[in-house]
């Protein structure tokens, strides 16, 4: 037993933070920003939480797939930064929506979203779920150094979220790991123990940009590949690739060597910037909502982040 999407939804903050804006806090410009990522603005939540965004998602998915919440017999939250460390982001949302199914957090960075789908489908394959809430979301802005120009012009806040039912719609589910805690990473922070003897880390974004760079672009063509061949098609069976919403260089250097028609990559980063676990479940409401996809298309996802992880799921929209 898999699983097919019923429904979609997602919110972003009210707040629009422009590259010009951006010039103003770091030595940064619009034409530099645009021509080396495709961002021109993200959302940053100023007054809403993660949690708002997470509930406001939920919602829409839920409205979309025709289902309420007591329906519901599972959610899971994709997040590396929730409201709280304890309880989970998704107890917080449980409580909201007024659910009352078990909840937990799942930590796979921008690839949290399809590591969510994976576990889902575990619980699908032993038939102990019908409805299950899947939700990506990340409050980047409040790990951001916002006086380092090479990181801060890259993220944005957002959620995204799909209502899963049983069904055949998911046609295969490929994850992978390169353990790196070096070239891209959030320390903890501040470590409040008096007994404590070493120094902590700033708790902010650390990247190697090009290091990630190049593992991105190998990562999306390997994965796009790898699920594409699990579930038995080629890359010309693919109506829509939804990819991580990184930087539309790795998304155009990743076109290049895949036999893929470049129209066929949904992105909507120059509107958002990478909001990591809510990029992919954002834009594939977003194509849901503009109307883009068709019963029996074949949708490919992925995604790469921290970790280093990478997630590509194959799905036909049903
Ligand atoms: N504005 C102006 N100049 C800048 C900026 C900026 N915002 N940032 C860097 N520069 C400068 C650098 O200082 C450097 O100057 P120098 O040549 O005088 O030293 C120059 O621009 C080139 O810098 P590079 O780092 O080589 O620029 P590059 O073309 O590699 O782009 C980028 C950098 C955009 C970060 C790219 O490497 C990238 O996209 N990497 C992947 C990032 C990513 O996808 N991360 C995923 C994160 S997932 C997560 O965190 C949850």
């Amino acid at each position: 037993m898999s699983f097919s999407i019923l429904g979609t939804g997602k919110a972003v903050p009210q707040f629009v933070l422009t590259n010009d804006d951006l010039s103003k806090m770091v030595d940064t410009n619009d034409e530099w920003i645009r021509t080396r990522t495709g961002i021109r603005e993200r959302r940053i939540c100023k007054e809403e939480t993660i949690t708002d965004l997470c509930v406001s998602a939920a919602e829409e998915a839920m409205k979309d797939a025709n289902i309420t919440a007591n329906e519901l017999d599972l959610i899971i939250c994709a997040t590396f930064r929730g409201e709280f460390i304890t309880p989970s982001e998704a107890s917080l949302i449980q409580k909201r929506i007024g659910a009352s199914c078990p909840a937990f957090d799942i930590n796979g960075a921008c690839s949290g979203f399809i590591f969510a789908l994976d576990v889902a489908l575990g619980y699908f394959a032993r038939k102990t779920v019908k409805k299950v809430l899947v939700i990506g979301a990340d409050n980047l802005s409040n790990v951001t150094d916002w006086n380092d120009r090479s990181t801060c012009v890259l993220f944005g806040d957002g959620s995204g979220a799909v209502v899963l039912g049983e069904g055949e719609g998911l046609k295969s589910i490929h994850l992978t790991l390169k353990g790196d805690s070096d070239v891209l990473y959030v320390p903890r922070g501040k470590n409040t123990s008096p007994m404590y003897e070493h120094e902590s880390e700033n708790p902010v974004v650390h990247m190697q940009g090009s290091e990630v760079y190049k593992f991105a672009v190998i990562a999306m063509i390997k994965g796009i590949r790898k699920a594409l061949k699990d579930a038995g098609l080629t890359e010309e069976d693919v109506a829509w690739v939804v990819p991580h919403q990184a930087n539309i260089r790795i998304i155009n250097a990743a076109i290049e060597k895949l036999n893929i028609h470049p129209e066929k990559f949904f992105c909507n980063l120059d509107k958002y910037g990478n909001t990591s676990a809510g990029s992919v479940p954002i834009a594939l409401d977003e194509a849901n909502k503009a109307g883009k996809f068709k019963s029996g298309d074949i949708i490919v996802l992925c995604a790469f982040g921290a970790g280093l992880t990478t997630g590509s799921a194959v799905i036909r929209w049903e």
